[in-house]
């Protein structure tokens, strides 16, 4: 009997060993660990579930800020750069085949209910997994659509449960959980010129100021003009230490013409922000025609999804010239160093709640992606994510619980609350076929 479960045990060993061992594509990398970089190793934090039921917003805002700190920290070789620069992509795990960044910086078009790409794209995103994460993908085979007729390997998954439809639990129709320990961002950047010779020239951020900013129909986007509400207020960013010195304001001619302005002058250490080398030239051009050698993009926005919580921990983090004003400055720790002290940082980790003032849903929204879409102001990230499906689902800003037996979820597998892993509604991923299933017995 010993011998038995000796040899079982020696089985499970070697799938774990198998499954550790396994390359995941892409670079060699000294993934930096959160937990080794949180305060006291506070992750996952084990009193996080407490602390959703019993609404601590304190406790839970101080987690998220001490997330942030260790994200934003050095990674384990003492790298300046925050550890999330050495975590996978959507490159490393989900290109045909799967790639290497090769030295580019692997920005796009963020997308959110529609991909935000008319050129040039004024606002660029790029998605970071951890290990933990990249792991769930690749082990999960989570990282292929197939064109219809070719079974994707989630095929198997989706056709088990689709012809056993009736016969199964709404709440047990998703992809397998990820670890606790998985972790994935979403980074915004925006362009700034380097070329400036008079402060005239300064390149304009816009600043979200809700009480000034009326929402929009079509969401409140400063680059596009499609509509009248625009956001309030810019800054003019500097980019020459030594240039300007004296001056606090500067003329600004942001995108829509009716906001010609006196705009506050912030030096670009504000941000965190990367400069455009010879290496990023021609991807950044392909993106924003007006990218040239030795221009910057900024930071301006952070989405975090940590899985501590069975339906994740969503964080979000946006840059601000006032960051130690209002409640989305507050319970920021010292530990946040340098110009991460300059973002506001908002959480959900329900649906619902807290509801706002007003006794709507709980919002959450960063205002350099959502804010740009329509019914992004009152959105929150979980009703969105939570349509995450294969067969796809369109992304959706309606507010509002959306239960796991909502009649959208019929003959679709939940994704896990990533969109990275669905086609958004697209022809990639084949619609349920009940040809496909074994006769019933
Ligand atoms: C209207 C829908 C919508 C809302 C609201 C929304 N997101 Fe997303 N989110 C998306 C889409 C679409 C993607 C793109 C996935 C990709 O790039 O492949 C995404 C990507 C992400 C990612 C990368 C992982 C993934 O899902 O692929 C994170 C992290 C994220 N969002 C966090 C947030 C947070 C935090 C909020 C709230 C503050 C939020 N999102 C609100 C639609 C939404």
């Amino acid at each position: 009997m010993r011998k038995i479960s000796a040899l079982i045990l020696a089985l499970l060993m070697s799938k774990v060993w198998a499954q550790q061992s396994t390359p995941i594509p892409g670079p060699k990398r000294t993934p930096g660990d959160l937990q080794e970089v949180t305060e006291e190793g506070e992750f996952p934090a084990s009193d996080l579930p407490a602390a959703v039921q019993t609404r601590n917003t304190v406790r839970l805002r101080r987690h998220a800020w001490s997330i942030f700190a260790g994200l934003t920290s050095q990674d384990d070789n003492k790298i300046k750069a925050p550890i999330f620069l050495t975590w996978f992509t959507k490159a490393n795990l989900f290109a045909e085949p799967p790639s290497e960044d090769k030295g580019k910086f692997g920005l796009e078009p963020p997308k959110q209910v529609v991909p935000l790409s008319v050129a040039p794209v004024a606002t660029l995103s790029k998605v970071f997994f951890n290990l933990p994460a990249a792991r769930a993908i690749v082990d999960g085979m989570l990282n292929t659509l197939q064109p219809p007729g070719v079974p994707s390997p989630t095929q198997p998954e989706r056709v088990r449960l689709n012809c056993a439809f009736g016969d199964t639990r709404p709440e047990d129709r998703h992809i397998k959980d990820f670890p606790a320990q998985s972790v994935v961002l979403k980074t915004v950047w925006r362009l700034v010129s380097a070329g400036d010779t008079k402060p005239g020239e300064l390149t304009a951020i816009p600043v979200w100021d809700p009480e000034s900013n009326t929402p929009g129909r079509g969401g409140n986007n400063p680059d596009l003009s499609y509509g009248p509400e625009q956001w309030s207020r810019y800054v003019a960013v500097n980019t020459h230490p030594d240039r300007y010195k004296g001056l606090a304001h500067a003329l600004v001619r942001p995108k829509d013409s009716r906001n010609v302005q006196q705009a506050p002058i912030v030096p670009l250490d504000r941000f965190y922000y990367k400069q455009i080398d010879s290496g990023i030239l021609a991807e950044a051009q392909r993106l924003n025609r007006a990218a040239k050698l030795g221009d910057y993009f900024v930071l301006v926005g952070l989405h975090v999804t940590t899985k501590e919580i069975p339906n994740w921990f969503w964080i979000t983090f946006w840059w601000h010239d006032h960051p130690d004003a209002g409640p989305f400055a507050a319970n920021r720790p010292s530990s946040v160093l340098g110009p991460w002290r300059n973002y506001l940082m908002n959480i959900s980790y329900d649906m619902e709640f807290p509801e706002e003032a007003d006794g709507s849903p709980h919002v959450n929204f960063n205002p350099y992606l959502e804010g740009l879409t329509p019914g992004g102001l009152k959105t929150n990230c979980m009703t969105c994510h939570r349509l995450s499906t294969s067969p796809g689902l369109r992304p959706d800003t309606t507010p509002g619980t959306i239960l796991d037996s909502d009649p959208r979820f019929d003959h679709r597998l939940k994704m896990g609350f990533l969109w990275s892993l669905t086609d958004f509604g697209g022809s990639k991923d084949p619609a349920y076929d009940p040809k496909s299933c074994p006769p019933r017995q």
